[in-house]
């Protein structure tokens, strides 16, 4: 049975921390979708209740949807919920292992993310080449403790309103 490690993302940030705007995305970046879609696929993702409502298709197909809430009334189609952190790292866990993926990813928002920083070992950043206003914003990470690995640019296009760098660093 291959070891599950939690991850922090994929996550997309503005140059000034902004990563959600009135319950959506404050940009279009279709090739973003599509590296979020490519990293995150077969595994469990965990998410606050507010990113499962910002989904413009939910569940996220083809991953088990873990979804946090405080509301004991919150029953979502297609998502398993829990009342806290710890709980949700263990579902995906032991999800991620019965499917023999070796993965869990805390896809946002803010607050999410800030937990899964301090457990994480990979992290999925996507640096957006842009200031946008916003009213969710990510604190700054100290990256004295990651690695980069990997890292890919990406220009404005039709299809992606700005450019951006996809990034992934590992625990230093
Ligand atoms: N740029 C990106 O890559 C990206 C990624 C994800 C999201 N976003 C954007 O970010 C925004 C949503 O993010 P957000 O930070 O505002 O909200 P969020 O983290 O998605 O959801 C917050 C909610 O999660 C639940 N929650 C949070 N911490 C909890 C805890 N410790 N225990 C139990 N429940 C907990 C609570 O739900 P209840 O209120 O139900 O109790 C809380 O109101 C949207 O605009 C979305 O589009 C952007």
């Amino acid at each position: 049975m291959p070891q599950v490690i939690l991850s922090a993302g994929p996550i997309a940030r503005s140059r000034n921390g902004v990563i959600g705007k009135d319950g959506a995305l404050p940009w279009r970046l279709k090739s973003d979708l599509a590296i979020f879609r490519a990293v995150t696929m077969g595994k469990p993702v965990i998410m606050g209740r507010k990113t499962w409502d910002s989904l413009p298709k939910k569940p996220l197909v083809g991953r088990t949807n873990i979804v946090l809430s405080r509301d004991g009334s919150f029953e979502p189609h297609g998502a398993v919920v829990c009342e806290d952190f710890s709980e949700a790292a263990s579902i995906g866990r032991e999800q991620a292992a019965e499917d023999g993926r070796d993965e869990v990813c805390v896809i946002g928002g803010a607050s999410l993310f800030a937990m899964a920083l301090g457990k994480a070992r990979r992290l999925y950043l996507t640096e957006v080449d842009a200031e946008v206003e916003g009213d969710v914003t990510l604190a700054p990470i100290d990256e004295s403790r990651w690695r980069e690995v990997r890292r890919e640019t990406y220009p404005a296009s039709d299809v992606d309103q700005y450019g951006f760098t996809f990034r992934v660093l590992e625990r230093a």
